[in-house]
């Protein structure tokens, strides 16, 4: 491998949920010992980092993202020696460590607020946003964003629960302990960051209400413009000062998950004295077919520019999965087109844990819901923990994820679909994933390399091609159940087909199967 290797840039990044991926002691939750134990599942994938989701103290009202102590573990998860050999082991096998910080709001238990909250005038009365009449904002989580306090007689504004009070970041004390726990990451190996809902940090100073958005949305949230309780101006000079900290470390990184962001306002909190990256959710919500997901990197590319770097994602812990969304029943052809689409689009690629053996969405009764949206907007929406289902390891009654019943169920199809099978059988979901991660090492063009749309005859075939310093290589992924013949643009060998065969190319012309990736050298 070429040892220009940037590991934020040219690797992939896997998202971990802790709760779900493995239960080291056995009380039905996952955990960091579990976690380190599997470390060498993830370097057998071949990935090059890890994103932790929370695992701070925490009450678990968003089950984690309710954080009441930014700088220590969740017993439920270990203890902080259990995460430094995490991060020891991880360094050991190449894997670089990122975590999340949930810096928008705390939890209402966080020793912060639970002093804000005691009177008027505590000293940090002013570190959470309180008035004496609510806005007209909204929480996104369902209801009113501001929630009344008796005892002090004012409303505090929450964003998400009422359990997560949206901190003040215009407060200095604020910034300056908010800013101090990037460091203390840092400073104990912590590779790189991701941002929950950084750019709802600011809040328009005098709070005016948001205008009303046209037509009709289920949730009274949608129903708002969104213009006083995010992207704020102030986020700018904020993002400068955090990537001057950060960059006082070699080779950190952040990325921030941009909420509610057009293409545009995601690229605009990136660049050098900004964040690394900022999610585009673009993918989340792409028909299966190859106009929709070109569409969707065209306005990505041109958002980002040419020498700015992208970034994809097909799967995270608050949306459907991507097999869910993209296949029918257990067949996972249509997963390899998606996959082979996000590992080699110019970009750093996201993956979600057991997304690379397909994982699919669990389906739970109303009594089995977790989620609190899931609780307050069902039938209309079930919330999220159809995607945060227990890690599919092998048959076993708990797939081997854990010894007792776990936290969530564990899907049926973990019979047949684990990572035990999977690594047995060579047409697997996991080998396509395991291969594909292989050839971008091999291949600096898949990597680095500029990327271009190839122009081919049919709607139904996604072409493209990545360039690095004269090496071509050329990218087809045929989104259809027919067999497609499509013309190369000149000479090519084949490199990697999901259907195995090394090479059906016939002087340009390249004769492909329903549902085939296929990577040729030009
Ligand atoms: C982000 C997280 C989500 C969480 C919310 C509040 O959107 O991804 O899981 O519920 O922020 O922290």
């Amino acid at each position: 491998m070429n040892n220009d290797f940037l590991w934020w840039r040219d690797g992939v990044i896997y998202q971990i949920y802790p709760r779900s991926f493995a239960d080291s002691n056995g009380d039905g939750v996952g955990d960091l010992p579990g976690i380190t134990a599997r470390l060498d599942y993830l370097a057998e994938l071949g990935i090059d980092a890890i994103w932790l989701s929370p695992f701070y103290p925490s009450p678990q009202a968003d089950f984690g993202y309710d954080v009441s102590d930014y700088k220590n573990v969740d017993p439920l998860f270990g203890t902080l020696a259990d995460f430094d050999t995490l991060v020891a082991e991880a360094h050991r096998r190449g894997i670089r460590v990122v975590v999340d910080l949930v810096l928008n709001h705390t939890s209402d238990q966080h020793p912060w607020f639970l002093e804000s909250r005691s009177s008027r005038d505590n000293p940090k009365r002013d570190w959470y946003l309180w008035r004496q009449k609510p806005n007209n904002w909204h929480s996104i989580f369902g209801g009113r964003g501001w929630e009344w306090d008796a005892k002090t007689g004012e409303y505090y504004f929450h964003m998400f629960l009422k359990q997560q009070p949206d901190v003040n970041w215009r407060n200095p004390e604020v910034r300056r302990e908010m800013l101090d726990v990037f460091r203390f990451w840092a400073e104990r190996g912590v590779d790189g960051f991701r941002l929950d809902v950084f750019n709802a940090y600011f809040k328009h100073p005098d709070f005016p209400n948001n205008p009303r958005k046209p037509g009709f949305a289920l949730r009274s949230f949608d129903r708002q413009q969104h213009i006083y309780d995010i992207d704020q101006p102030e986020m700018y000079p904020l993002l400068k000062e955090i990537r001057a900290l950060l960059d006082a470390y070699p080779e950190r990184y952040a990325v921030g998950e941009t909420f509610l962001a057009t293409p545009e306002r995601a690229a605009s909190y990136c660049g050098s004295d900004k964040l690394h990256a900022a999610f585009n959710f673009d993918f989340l919500f792409r028909k299966f077919s190859a106009t929709d997901f070109a569409e969707g990197i065209r306005l990505w590319e041109a958002a980002i520019g040419e020498n700015g770097w992208p970034n994809y994602v097909l799967s995270n812990h608050d949306q459907p999965r991507s097999a869910t969304r993209y296949t029918k029943g257990e067949d996972d052809a249509r997963a390899k087109v998606v996959l082979g689409l996000l590992l080699t689009l110019r970009g750093t690629p996201f993956l979600y844990y057991g997304e690379e053996i397909g994982m699919r969405d669990i389906t739970l009764t109303r009594h089995e819901i977790q989620d609190p949206p899931g609780k307050y907007y069902w039938p209309f929406y079930k919330g999220r923990d159809g995607c945060r289902s227990p890690m599919q390891w092998d048959e076993s009654p708990y797939a081997g994820f854990s010894t007792v019943k776990p936290w969530l169920p564990v899907h049926p199809n973990h019979l047949r679909r684990n990572v035990k099978t999977q690594r047995n059988d060579p047409g697997s979901l996991f080998h396509f994933v395991r291969t594909l991660l292989a050839l971008r090492k091999q291949q600096p063009a898949l990597l680095r390399g500029a990327f271009r749309f190839l122009q081919v005859a049919d709607a139904e075939v996604l072409a493209y091609e990545r360039v690095l310093e004269g090496e071509r290589i050329w990218v087809y992924l045929n989104f259809s159940a027919q067999e497609k013949t499509v013309s190369l643009p000149g000479q090519a060998r084949s490199l990697f087909s999901s259907h195995g065969e090394e090479s059906r190319i016939f002087r340009e012309v390249l004769n492909m199967h329903p549902y085939e990736v296929s990577i040729v050298h030009g």
